[in-house]
């Protein structure tokens, strides 16, 4: 039972924020009927693959209040930065277009580099993209402030936003999305038992925490990473969990234990999909018609599937697996994705 008074200050601590709408909300949460069968436990499936901006995926949320804060501050220019897959970046550059912003992006290499799916699209919004020769995230650092640098010297406004937009004023997009959810499991008359999702540069995983850390925790949170080894993750995700709190003036306590992070998923590396990855995929694809990609969702719902097997989630579970999207990534590793796809 969640306390009413909890419930009502996480929403007043939201309102004060600049927030520009982006996405379309509330995004379904569906149940996975087929899925639910072959694991023998029900799951639903909250379709933040369809926010609807630029192809949908998390980072609308998460914009809402990022860009809302670069037009309050007066920004005329949004310089962001990720992978050439990156869907931050992708949505970042529609969202643009959609206010009037200019956009500049500072693309790591990955293991896809083509003019395909969202470096494709990055292009089509008219972002100013650079591609820097290194796969290390800290190597874009500097071309980031120095591009930050250049705008304010020529008289601009810019606003950066860091990898992922995972700082406490993006995080707040997913701690505005609990009493969304809510609110649908309420009328669905489901109690979930965990939460399932992807975990990368934190924010989303951070920013649900914090949004259920302000309910009291009425379910735990897993996440699958797709990148870094469990620990730090967990690290990571705990810091800004709190400090997104602390920007919403909540001072919920969130103990260690409530951050979780599952790394056996990550295979290579950031990017790099396993044949679990793309197994899950195809189980997605061919139970429930529902498309996950290679990068985020397919790793966590390897995870998801490994959990089943493994007994971790059983048939008194109920799981809600948070789909982040990232579907435009699949069209750059389609040679993956055919190796895998039944003849
Ligand atoms: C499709 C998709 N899922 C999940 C994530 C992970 O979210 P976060 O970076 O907030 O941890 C991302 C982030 O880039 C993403 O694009």
């Amino acid at each position: 039972m969640i306390d009413a008074s909890a419930a009502e200050a996480l929403v007043c601590a939201l309102l004060p924020h600049p927030r520009v709408p982006l996405a379309q909300l509330p995004t379904p949460l569906e149940d996975a009927p087929r899925l639910s069968e072959r694991l023998g436990l029900r799951v639903l499936i909250k379709r933040d693959d369809q926010t609807g901006l630029a192809l949908g995926g998390n980072k609308a949320r998460k914009l809402e209040f990022l860009l809302g804060q670069a037009l309050a501050e007066g920004a005329d220019l949004v310089i962001t930065t990720g992978g050439t897959q990156s869907n931050h970046a992708r949505m970042t550059a529609a969202a643009c277009r959609k206010l009037g912003l200019a956009c500049r992006l500072i693309l790591n290499r990955g293991p896809h580099n083509e003019l395909q799916g969202n470096l494709l699209l990055d292009h089509m919004f008219g972002a100013d993209v650079t591609v820097i020769d290194s796969e290390n995230p800290a190597d874009a650092v500097p071309a980031l402030e120095a591009a930050a640098a250049q705008a304010r010297a020529d008289g601009g406004k810019p606003y950066l936003i860091p990898r992922g937009g995972s700082v406490p004023t993006g995080a707040t997009g997913y701690a505005a999305m609990i009493p969304e959810l809510m609110a649908q499991l309420d009328a669905m008359q489901i109690h979930p038992s965990i939460l399932y999702l992807a975990t990368g540069s934190t924010g989303t995983h951070s920013g649900t925490l914090a949004g259920l850390a302000a309910l009291g925790f009425p379910f735990p949170i897993q996440g699958i990473s797709v990148s870094r080894p469990s620990r730090m993750q967990q690290e990571q995700v705990l810091d800004l969990t709190r400090r997104t709190l602390a920007h919403l003036g909540l001072n919920a306590d969130v103990p260690e234990s409530a951050s979780r992070v599952d790394d056996r998923f990550v295979g290579p590396g950031y990017g790099y999909p396993t044949d679990e990855t793309m197994a899950a995929i195809e189980t997605l694809a061919l139970d429930e018609g529902i498309v996950l990609d290679p990068v985020y969702t397919g790793k966590a719902m390897a995870g998801l599937l490994a959990h089943a097997r493994e007994g971790r989630v059983g048939s008194d579970d109920v799981v809600v697996f948070l789909h982040t999207g990232g579907a435009p990534a699949l069209f750059a590793y389609n040679a993956e994705v055919a190796a895998t796809a039944p003849a």
